[in-house]
């Protein structure tokens, strides 16, 4: 016998009466207010190429869920693209975005009191978003992964939005000419779909299928080709009878596959903003885990597996043809909690009983990985009690110990001119701060700054120290993104002095500051101010609102 669906309300109740108004104004059918209602979550607009697609995707599934025999109901969402919506307010919208997603899903599918979601995961907020989402209201949800844009060529060698945004950092010193910079953006980007390489949207769209909540082989995917939409069509017809089982996400998101996660973004030195989102999804989820102790748990057992760019040179298309996410996890299997859940149903240890490596060269084995690990470290001390990651990626000539004074930055611009006018000097640590999740408000992009002390010859000379997030990977130097508690939080970042040492230990995971405890304690009765202050709109209620990035940067405690 078939349970009674939350969205078929009493027969003659105002709720029942308001909404059969309007219902059959839109011409439903008594049988159609009968069935399984599902929301497809479709964050797009048509401001970025990342999302361009995702309508015609939506429509594919609402046809896949008719004939499964459930009422599809497409919600749209506000749609971030860090490309496109990172302009305004100095980034400070990119990662707040993540948060408006969480919250337009719940008043829209809770307030109408739908039965199941299916949601379009593309740019790279808008998937941590709607697993935060799923966790939050616990509705059966599957996440379908909308894919990676292609690439261009440029002069005969690869070129892809990544490439561009980084060569775009040695435009002001004159590494690259105006004319050349434009023909690379003229030639990165070929069809819709997420920045390719792993970035943090497929990052992202990898580690929804690691937890669970894609179908399997979901990711990576090329968008719109024949396999994306078989999938689909596939998690069309599935949600339905995932709505009839009551089969929900905290059935799948569990302990063990946020630890699977874990495993899978270190096997592939995935973006670091992995680690926050996944934070974030496990206390919508009320999982008690702390994503951060997984990392460091993990990250001297987990080797790298796949070097795709920026990593090293293999490319999106090349980790999708050797067997994508799957095979990765089949290369892990004897690491994983096979256990954990999937939404067919199955466990993982049932999903990778088949699977095979379709290319041994670039997905490698534990035993004889691309480099030993880590890929990917977390790093706590008195500088940063609530830690710091820092992607140290793959084989490099990457320092790991460094010790020097700071020179300290309030702005991504204020460093950028400071750099360009030679004020940064060999030795030091740059520091960044003032620009956090609640400084900023809403973590500053800082990859510019790294990418511009590259540029000036200087990233192999100098560490920092950022409380703002990091895109692309700069396979030199050391970089320590995400550095938390902030200094407007009260963190000891607030208590740094130009010229205060700095030590910075990434094989025994400390970030210290040397600095007495008695002169910290005189500094602590100044009062420092940090941040931006007088903000309205969104920003100020995100300001007033947001956690520690540490602590996934959710807007509840
Ligand atoms: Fe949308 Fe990169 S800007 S995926």
């Amino acid at each position: 016998m078939r349970r009674i669906l939350r969205s078929n309300f009493k027969p003659g109740t105002p709720n029942w009466a308001g909404r059969r108004a309007q219902w059959r104004a839109l011409g439903l059918s008594d049988e159609d207010m009968e069935k399984p209602k599902i929301a497809i979550i479709n964050s797009s607009s048509e401001l970025a190429i990342c999302f361009s697609h995702l309508d015609g995707i939506a429509a594919k599934v609402k046809e896949a869920i008719r004939a499964a025999g459930g009422l599809p109901f497409e919600v749209r969402t506000a749609a971030p693209s860090d490309f496109i919506t990172n302009a305004g307010r100095g980034g400070g919208y990119i990662l707040p975005t993540r948060d408006l997603i969480v919250n337009d899903i719940e008043v829209q599918v809770e307030g109408a009191l739908l039965d199941g979601m299916i949601c379009l995961a593309s740019c790279d907020k808008t998937t941590p978003g709607q697993l935060m989402a799923a966790g939050r209201l616990n509705i059966p949800t599957i996440v379908v992964i909308c894919g990676y844009q292609q690439s261009g060529t440029y002069r005969g060698q690869h070129m892809d939005i990544e490439e561009v945004f980084l060569k775009s950092s040695f435009v002001a010193s004159g590494g690259v000419s105006l004319a050349e910079i434009t023909e690379m953006a003229d030639n990165a980007v070929r069809s819709p779909g997420v920045c390719a390489g792993m970035g943090t949207a497929n990052s992202m769209h990898i580690v929804c299928e690691a937890l669970g909540m894609s179908l399997p082989g979901s990711a990576p995917v090329l968008a719109n080709s024949p396999k994306m939409m078989g999938h689909v069509r596939e998690a069309g017809q599935r949600i339905v009878q995932m709505v009839w089982d009551d089969y929900k996400p905290r059935d799948i998101m569990t302990a063990e596959s946020f630890a699977n996660a874990a495993m899978v973004v270190l096997a592939l030195s995935a973006s670091i903003n992995t680690v926050k989102h996944l934070q974030a999804i496990a206390m919508e989820c009320e999982c008690d885990v702390d994503v951060y102790d997984l990392f460091a748990r993990y990250a001297d057992k987990i080797p790298l597996l796949a070097a795709i760019r920026p990593t090293g040179e293999g490319l999106i298309e090349d980790l999708e043809a050797a067997g994508g996410t799957r095979a990765v996890m089949k290369r892990l299997e004897g690491l994983l909690h096979c256990n954990a859940r999937t939404v067919t149903g199955q466990n993982v240890g049932e999903v990778l009983n088949d699977v095979q490596i379709a290319n041994e060269k670039v997905i490698h084995t534990v035993l004889n990985p691309v480099s030993k690990p880590p890929s990917l470290v977390i790093v706590k001390g008195s500088l940063l009690p609530g830690g710091g990651i820092v992607r140290l990626g793959g084989p490099s000539e990457r320092t790991m110990r460094f010790t020097g004074p700071a020179n300290i930055f309030h702005s991504r611009e204020e460093a950028m001119e400071a750099i360009g006018r030679g004020e940064v000097k060999p030795g030091q640590v740059v520091v960044l701060r003032g620009i956090g999740v609640k400084g900023g408000p809403g973590l500053a992009m800082t990859s510019s700054v790294v990418f511009a002390l590259d540029g000036a010859g200087l990233i192999d000379k100098v560490a920092v120290v950022t409380e703002g997030q990091l895109s692309g990977l700069v396979n030199r130097g050391l970089v320590v993104g995400e550095a938390s508690p902030e200094a407007m939080e009260g963190g000891p970042l607030g208590l740094v002095d130009n010229g205060d040492p700095i030590s910075i230990d990434v094989d025994k995971r400390v970030v210290n500051l040397d600095v007495p405890e008695e002169t910290l304690a005189k500094r602590r009765e100044e009062q420092r101010q940090f941040g931006k202050t007088g903000e309205r709109g969104w920003l100020s209620i995100y300001q007033r609102t947001v956690q520690p990035v540490h602590k996934g940067a959710v807007l509840f405690k």
